[in-house]
């Protein structure tokens, strides 16, 4: 058994060649994955979109993506690899996030997610997301609502200290220990894993309007 800092997961661009990577956690992470042209579309048309993964190795671990609006970021999708989820990966992608968006002048990140997926409520919450609306029967799957989360200013003093404690907590996290088969040891068992993530719905639905708040 190896044990390897945080450090070793390296936060990157999406480009095209990880696409089908992309769609493998895509397929384990959402009742109803966006279609495999969603991504490469974003990436190669959409010029307010910006997508992340995260590498171990040369192994995409996991991703997400955001449209940046004017003075709005726009969380549309977020997810890591099952089998290494709890070892803070999911922390170093929405800090990568909310850097880029207060780099570029977004006021505010916000994003939609079901109320029964409470792995990321509660990512969200730590990081400052809070409840400002509800899209009633939003997924089209089961009809679920969506949450509507924001936080605060993001260049304001409660959102940066909160930003700069926890980007400090995961610099201290303990090294991730990697096992004979080149995964986390001791990750969850998937059972513990909550729901079936759910986020954005596919962009070429979602663009341009469905993304505006409602009360
Ligand atoms: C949500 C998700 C991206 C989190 O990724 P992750 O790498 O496992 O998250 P981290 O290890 O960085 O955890 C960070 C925090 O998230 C919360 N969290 C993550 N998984 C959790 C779980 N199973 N139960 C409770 N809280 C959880 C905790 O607050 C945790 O902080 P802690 O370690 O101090 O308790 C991952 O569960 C996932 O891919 N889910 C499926 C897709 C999805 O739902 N995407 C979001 C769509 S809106």
């Amino acid at each position: 058994m190896v044990a390897r800092p945080h450090l070793a997961i390296v936060i990157d661009r999406m480009t095209v060649d990880d696409l089908g990577a992309v769609q493998e956690i895509e397929g384990e992470s959402f009742t109803t994955p966006w279609p495999p042209h969603a991504y490469r579309s974003e990436l190669e048309t959409n010029r307010l979109a910006h997508y992340i993964v995260a590498r171990y190795n040369d192994r995409l671990v996991g991703f997400a993506g955001m449209w940046l609006m004017v003075d709005e970021a726009h969380i549309t999708t977020f997810a890591v690899r099952k089998t290494w989820r709890r070892q803070g990966v999911g922390e170093r992608l929405l800090l990568a996030l909310l850097d880029l968006a207060q780099a570029r002048g977004a006021r505010e990140a916000t994003l939609e997610v079901r109320p029964s997926n409470h792995p990321a409520r509660r990512l969200y919450e730590k990081y400052g997301f809070a409840l400002v609306g509800v899209r009633r029967r939003y997924y089209s799957d089961d009809n679920e609502d969506a949450l509507i989360l924001t936080t605060d200013t993001l260049d304001g003093r409660a959102m940066r200290d909160r930003i700069a404690a926890l980007r400090a907590a995961v610099a201290r996290r303990q090294d991730v220990e990697i096992g004979s088969d080149g995964l986390p040891v001791g990750r969850p068992d998937e059972a513990e894993e909550g729901s079936e993530g759910g986020r954005a719905i596919a962009p070429d639905i979602l663009r341009p309007s469905g993304v505006r708040r409602q009360s």
